[in-house]
């Protein structure tokens, strides 16, 4: 199990670096990764997240094929559609808000192979790599809420941390 990294903590704004060695470390780190998300009962998890800065995500929505890693994930094109969808995060535990993305991604990476593929995607996937993805270049989902509403959330994530600290 890894430890997860909370709002407030600098790791989560910082740059993250490309992956260049598909190693057997490396099938370790994710295979840890999938454990730790699966143990929080999130659907994604984001290098970042647990203090390591590498361009990295998985995913999991419970879906079939769609327990993936993205590894040097490129968002190549976005649908001009976009929508709204509720989004939570496993470094802001207990807060979520609806957010507006692009309801379909073309996004290419690689796999722990270090094979390269293209996938189009749209619905939970998509919503879910598009939340990963930011992650990687220290973008939180409630930098793309309006200032009054995140600073709402904040406010209210800080009051119940506080209570749990006591
Ligand atoms: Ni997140």
């Amino acid at each position: 199990m890894l430890d997860i990294y909370t709002l407030g903590e600098e790791v989560l704004r910082e740059k993250t670096e490309k992956i260049t060695v598909f190693d057997n470390a490396l099938a370790i780190f994710v295979d840890a990764m999938f454990e730790t998300m699966a143990e929080a009962d999130g659907i994604g998890l984001a290098a970042p997240q647990v203090g390591v800065l590498k361009r990295l995500f998985v995913v999991d929505t419970h879906r079939p094929g769609e327990r993936m890693v993205f590894i040097n994930p490129e968002i190549i094109e976005t649908s001009q559609e976009q929508g709204l969808y509720e989004e939570g995060c496993l470094s802001i535990p207990g807060m979520y808000y609806d957010i507006v993305r692009p309801l379909e991604i073309t996004i290419q990476a690689q796999d722990l192979s270090g094979k390269a593929f293209v996938k189009h995607i749209g619905g939970t996937l998509a919503r879910v790599v598009q939340h990963e993805n930011d992650h990687l270049n220290g973008i939180l989902f409630i930098d793309r809420m309006d200032e009054e509403a995140r600073e709402k959330l904040v406010a209210s994530y800080n009051r119940r941390n506080k209570k749990r600290k006591k």
